[in-house]
């Protein structure tokens, strides 16, 4: 079933029911390489699927829970290996949305939920973009309208005494740097230590190339264009400003809808701006990137 959160919409299986998980795989297209987040109804619900809890980890709960944060956390046994690929650790996040907080709160297990969307693409941030997507493969879409976020959430995990970002996101690095303190940025490790990470992610099927508009203009003019902008409107066949009066915050929420709805437009490309780095800026930029990777 899908589900909203203020994030982005997840598909989402009882964390402790192998079958139904994989059902979760297997609609998403999704390779097993590629661990699910969990999501909790309460803080103390987090003892049934992690182990322990680094220095710092109560701090993070209580400044950022409920909310889009997700904390990778040694893994008890009970959570099946395939929920984390077969990792000792476990990504866990108690949501605010509250049509997620009521539905968690009913069920007696947690619910393991990636992003509702077939692997690789544009994270779903409306009821309808899941349907687009994977209506005749799922049963049930619950419609708790528009994401407030409108980006994944921030992965951090505990690895070799420090906290490290996997995946910037819902919750800027600054404002949790504020909490724990200085984080370091994931290497690149053998595999997917977060398939967050993974190069070519959150992509359109169109072309995208991110830089100076005005230059990318000019370099596509023959072509039919498609813009994404945080503020300025440009003269293109399309421009999808994602916040007229500035707002980064709001310029997330629209990030994924607009992609979306250049990759179903006419246009043959699609062009981006680079976003200010900061605050919500980050995720955007990173989704971007990873977007426009080929
Ligand atoms: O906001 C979100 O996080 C949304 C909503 C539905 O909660 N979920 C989401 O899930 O974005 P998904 O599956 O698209 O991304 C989950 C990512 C994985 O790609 C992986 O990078 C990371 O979470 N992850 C999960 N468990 C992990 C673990 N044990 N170690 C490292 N990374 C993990
Ligand atoms: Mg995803």
């Amino acid at each position: 079933m899908a589900i909203p959160t203020e994030t982005v919409y997840g598909l989402a299986a009882n964390a402790f029911d192998e079958a139904a998980v994989l059902k979760v795989f297997e609609a998403k297209q999704r390779p097993s390489f590629d661990p699910l987040i969990v999501h909790v109804a309460e803080r103390d619900d987090v003892l049934r699927v992690a182990r322990d809890f680094p220095p710092g980890t109560r701090e993070l709960m209580d400044a950022f829970w409920p909310g889009p944060l997700t904390l990778v956390l040694p893994k008890r046994s009970e959570v099946p290996d395939i929920v984390t690929s077969g990792l000792d650790t476990v990504g866990v996040r108690m949501p605010s949305h509250p049509v997620a907080r009521a539905l968690l709160n009913e069920l007696d297990f947690p619910l393991a939920a990636p992003s509702a969307n077939t692997f690789g693409y544009v994270s779903p941030t409306t009821a309808q973009h899941v349907a687009d997507q994977l209506g005749d493969r799922i049963q049930y879409i619950l419609d708790g309208g528009p994401c407030d976020v409108g980006v994944e959430s921030t992965i951090i995990g505990w690895d070799d005494g420090q906290w490290v970002l996997y995946r910037p996101g819902g919750i800027p690095l600054e404002r949790i740097e504020e909490v724990i303190g200085r984080i370091a940025t994931a290497q690149r490790k053998v595999l997917p230590v977060a398939p967050g990470m993974l190069e070519s992610h959150y992509a359109p099927r169109k072309p995208v190339y991110v830089g100076d508009v005005v230059v990318l203009l000019k370099e596509h003019a023959n072509t039919r264009v498609g813009v994404i902008s945080f503020r300025t409107q440009y003269d293109a066949r399309r421009c999808e400003v994602l916040s007229p009066k500035g707002d980064i915050a709001e310029a997330a929420r629209h990030l994924f809808g607009a992609l979306r709805a250049l990759d179903n437009s006419d246009c043959a490309v699609i062009l981006a701006e680079q976003f200010p780095h900061e605050g919500l800026g980050a995720a955007i930029n990173d989704r971007l990137r990873r977007a426009a990777t080929r």
